[in-house]
């Protein structure tokens, strides 16, 4: 069989599906300019787009501005690679006063035309809703918000 030159050896990992049922918060697609040398893209990358996935449930309880304070866990799982279709799935795990916490589990669909799907990520953030002053705001009640389903 033959390989693509740079193409990055894959590591056994056990294909699975996309969560049923329900609707990514983003999908991207990591370019060249996000890899390292080895073709793996870099943490940071994935991590700045773990939080913009978390942020927008975050957002939406919140229903304005929110800052992210914290990053409780976050587990790289498995290698990301350039061309990986990454599907990242967010859910408010926690809400208190003022803060929302969200898990955030990021699914590569990988070697396209194979359907293989690898969840290569999973990671939980704490976000705070602030006022226009930045200062932390109290949560509106949940019957006080849109539906957005
Ligand atoms: C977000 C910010 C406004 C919060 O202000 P603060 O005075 O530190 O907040 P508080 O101590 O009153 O805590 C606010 C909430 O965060 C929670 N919190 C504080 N530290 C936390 C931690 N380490 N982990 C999880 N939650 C935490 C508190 O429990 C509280 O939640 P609750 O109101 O639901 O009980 C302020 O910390 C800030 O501006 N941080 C910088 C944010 C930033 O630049 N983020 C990166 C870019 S978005």
């Amino acid at each position: 069989m033959t390989t693509p030159q740079n193409a990055p050896a894959t590591p056994n990992t056990t294909s699975t599906r996309l969560p049923q049922g329900k609707m990514p918060e983003l999908r991207v697609m990591p370019a060249p300019s996000d890899a390292n040398v080895y073709g793996d893209v870099f943490g940071g990358w994935i991590m700045a787009q773990v939080d913009v996935a978390g942020s927008l449930p975050a957002t939406r309880r919140a229903n304005g501005r929110v800052a992210t304070i914290a990053v409780n866990s976050f587990l790289f799982k498995q290698p990301v690679f350039v061309g990986d279709l990454l599907s990242f799935y967010a859910d408010i795990v926690r809400v208190g006063n003022t803060s929302i916490t969200v898990c955030v589990e990021v699914y590569a669909e990988r070697n396209r035309l194979q359907a293989d799907v690898v969840k290569v990520t999973e990671a939980t953030l704490t976000y705070v809703a602030t006022g226009p002053d930045r200062k932390p705001r109290q949560l509106p009640p949940l019957d006080s918000l849109i539906s957005h389903q």
